[in-house]
């Protein structure tokens, strides 16, 4: 297994993405440990961009359960269909909410949080996951974003698949 992952330097968000994505891609096919993955995906995200806040809710029963993240304390527990994470949950499709405070239901785990994006990941037709960043910007994320994180998504969720 790789130990490190190559981050070309003085990059652009898209620049590291692209880079990026392969290595995910090919670190989580030789690990078969759902846990140990996401762990690994949300400290590779972290690394590359820095993020205030990004990690996994799982789907377990009626409830969103936090799985591996970095960064800050989080909620533990997400109902169907409530806060950002939720409705991406519920509506099956990312959520990008450039200024959280105007998100009707938003759950605040951080007042530090102020945008975020929540990926669902989808396995036959179900959403099994959310992959949910935090910036303590606003506005920090856009359809780039929103491209490549659905691209990780499907790569995970076929990973989680077979
Ligand atoms: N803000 C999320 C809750 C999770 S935390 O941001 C880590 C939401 O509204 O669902």
């Amino acid at each position: 297994m790789a130990e490190s992952i190559y981050l070309p330097k003085n990059a652009s968000k898209t620049e590291k993405y692209k880079a990026i994505l392969p290595q995910i891609e090919a670190l989580i096919s030789s690990e078969t440990d759902l846990y140990a993955n996401l762990a690994n995906v949300s400290a590779v995200l972290k690394e590359a961009f820095n993020f205030f806040w990004v990690g996994f809710y799982l789907v377990k029963e009626e409830e969103l359960v936090l799985g591996p993240f970095q960064g800050p304390l989080a909620c533990t527990r997400i109902t169907f269909g409530k806060g950002v994470c939720g409705t991406a949950w519920k509506e099956e499709k990312t959520q990008l909410v450039p200024d959280v405070e105007a998100f009707p239901g938003h759950i605040a785990c951080s007042s530090a949080s102020k945008s975020e994006i929540v990926i669902p990941g989808i396995i036959d037709g179900k959403v099994w996951c959310v992959l949910d960043v935090d910036s303590d910007q606003l506005d920090d994320f856009d359809q780039n974003d929103k491209i490549f994180l659905e691209k990780l998504m499907n790569i995970l969720s076929k990973q989680g698949k077979s």
